[in-house]
């Protein structure tokens, strides 16, 4: 999720580049650089942080050139760094590049490098071998569009690759595989870039690059290749956008945008981490078998909405591997002297990995011996440093306040932690394993064919939206995603909202229901499915509105429901991963009605690093 910039033309450089590279931003922002070639010399400049540092970092010097390339970095390989910021250089110093995505087989590559050239890495990414490749190609192609070509033909993986040579400062070469490229058309300029919002301040007129092609650009024309390598035409892209607009990619809030993300959340977080044979790969996790059979009890420790995410995980590690788990808010867990010790797992899930909460609880965690395993979305975060080992979430950068892609994955996570402890205790089998993968695997796509029933949450958001309280309930997994729904509606919305396990209502909280009274209910475990029904009678008998969320099926429900949402079914265990999305669009779209500020709501901000 880095974003990324590249200019040829009559202009300087530099200047353009850094326009552009503010204006990306938001895909990521742990690290910055940029490339030029000023009297036939390539030059590299990066810094850790943002790009105020990278232009700190640059100071007077003009830069002057014609063509360069720069990059905004969301780290994935290697933690935030001088070293680790794009671009990356060869070995000999002639080529330069950046690179937003993966190489999946890196490693391989990065071996073979250093067997048979010599080559020494600077950095700890993937990106710097594509550098070191086409340097390597480049030494005998002499050609930066064959060498790009060679290169691309050893590498696997999902990418958007820009790339320069000194010998030849008159081109650059763009290719892209999986990972956004677009191509501004200037005159006697050309432009290349991740996202729309780079270049809108100079151009209008876009190519869209597809899939496994390539471009040649000069100052003077732009040639696109198919993936044989035969020359093609595109069309023209108008783009009519402002350039707010195109930052959140056509979606009128981040928030919106990020919602319609976790498809592609789930399947890079799944996918990135399960090999040929479906089984999980936790590469950078040293989690022994004889340590998982060790652990007496796990942690999970977390705020918020992370902390809704460790509800799940508890449910579905208790079941899956059969130890004893605890779920705590970090504010409290650091406080009440916790029975840890060093046969204590303790999970910590954080999306931006600096709450100082769950930062504080981990350490007091690991001063009391446990081993300490991250979920976290910020590569090279605090959480992230602190911890033995790190699970990485693929949710990409969350910029709206009110989280969800973050949480999805970091359900996903809890998933695959589950079943690789499982599998390696014994207490799953092989059979069950290989099944819940699947049925993992198929989620991305069901979620996104929910996604395409959001106007009829927004149908009801309309009518519903003007509530003074509302209550989520829930049994099981259900009731994990209760709570999640209802923090969603309160933060952007700031309606009352409340959640409470359904079988829990008797006991107390059911002397609130009045005629009229919004109740959120969700019946997405078959085997409660009986038991909510009859939690939705109780409560119909006092006059709520009963709104209901069940799997496609489930009909029977609906007698007894005012409204109904029917999501996609799949196996009572990985409902979360689609039954929290109406209520996330619920909340979005009341929030709008209300007219609320839904990416910054008040009284809020995106990382807490205060107690
Ligand atoms: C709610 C929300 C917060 C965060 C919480 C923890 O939408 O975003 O509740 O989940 O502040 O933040 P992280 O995950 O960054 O530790």
């Amino acid at each position: 999720m880095c974003g990324i910039v590249g200019y040829i033309g009559k202009d300087n450089a530099k200047d353009i580049i850094i326009d552009g590279l503010k204006k990306l931003e938001y895909r990521g922002y742990d690290s910055a650089g940029i490339a030029i070639v000023r009297d036939g010399k390539l030059e590299i400049k990066k810094h850790v942080g943002g790009i105020a540092n990278l232009e700190n970092l640059i100071g007077d010097d003009p830069m002057t050139s014609h063509i360069g390339i720069g990059h905004t970095r969301w780290a994935t390989h290697g933690a935030p760094s001088d070293l680790n910021a794009h671009p990356h250089g060869s070995q000999d110093g002639k080529i330069a590049i950046i690179h937003n995505g993966i190489i999946e087989n890196y490693h391989e590559l990065k071996e073979e490098l250093i067997r048979e050239h010599n080559i020494k890495f600077k950095s700890e990414t993937d990106s710097e071998v594509i550098a070191q490749l086409i340097g390597v190609i480049y030494q005998e192609k002499k050609d930066l569009l064959e060498s790009v070509f060679a290169a691309v033909d050893r590498m696997r993986g999902a990418y958007a690759i820009v790339a320069i040579a000194e010998d030849e400062p008159d081109k650059i070469v763009a290719v892209r595989k999986d990972a956004p490229l677009i191509v501004g058309l200037g005159k006697g300029s050309n432009f290349v870039a991740s996202d729309i919002p780079a270049l809108l301040k100079y151009v209008k007129e876009i190519y869209l690059i597809e899939n496994n092609e390539t471009v040649l650009l000069t100052s003077e024309k732009v040639t696109i290749f198919d993936e044989n390598r035969e020359e093609i035409n595109r069309e023209v892209f108008h783009v009519t956008w402002d350039a707010d607009a195109a930052e959140k990619e056509g979606y009128e809030h981040f928030m919106l945008k990020e919602i319609y993300e976790q498809p592609k959340g789930l399947s890079e977080t799944l996918n990135r981490r399960l090999d040929e044979n479906g089984k999980i790969n936790l590469e950078g996790i040293t989690l022994t078998k004889a340590e998982i059979e060790k652990f007496s009890k796990i942690y999970i420790v977390a705020c918020g909405t992370a902390y809704h995410a460790g509800l799940v995980g508890k449910y579905i590690i208790e079941k899956l591997v059969r130890v004893p788990v605890e779920v705590d808010v970090a504010s409290e867990f650091r406080y009440r002297d916790p029975l840890v010790d060093e046969n204590t797992l303790f999970i910590a899930i954080s999306q931006s990995g600096e709450t100082l909460d769950t930062l504080a609880a981990l350490r007091e965690a690991k001063s009391k011996g446990a081993r300490v395993l991250s979920v976290v979305n910020v590569v090279g975060s605090s959480v992230a440093r602190e911890s033995d080992d790190v699970f990485y979430t693929w949710a990409g950068p969350e910029i709206a306040v009110a989280s969800t892609k973050a949480y999805t994955t970091q359900l996903m996570c809890m998933y695959m932690l589950a079943l690789y402890m499982g599998l390696e205790k014994g207490t799953i089998d092989r059979d069950y394993y290989d099944q819940f993968i699947r049925d993992l695997q198929k989620m991305p796509e069901k979620l996104e064919e929910f996604l395409k029933k959001a106007s009829q949450i927004e149908d009801e958001a309309k009518q519903l939206y003007n509530r003074e309280q509302v209550f989520f309930i829930g049994r099981g997994l259900d009731s994990a995603v209760s709570y999640e729904g209802s923090l969603k509606l309160k933060e952007i919305s700031y309606i009352n909202s409340f959640a409470i396990a359904a079988g829990e209502l008797k006991h107390g909280t059911i002397a609130l229901m009045e005629p009229g009274t919004l109740v959120i209910a969700l019946a997405c475990q078959d085997f409660l499915y009986e038991k909510m029904v009859s939690n939705i009678q109780e409560i119909k008998a006092r006059g709520a509105y009963v709104m209901a969320i069940a799997k496609d099926g489930n009909e029977s429900i609906a007698k007894h429901s005012d409204k109904m949402i029917y999501i996609p079914e799949c196996r009572d265990e990985i409902t979360p991963l689609i039954s929290v999305v109406p209520l996330q669009l619920f909340a979005y779209y009341v929030a709008k009605e209300r007219g609320c500020n839904i990416d910054k709501p008040k009284n809020l901000a995106k990382s807490v690093t205060v107690e």
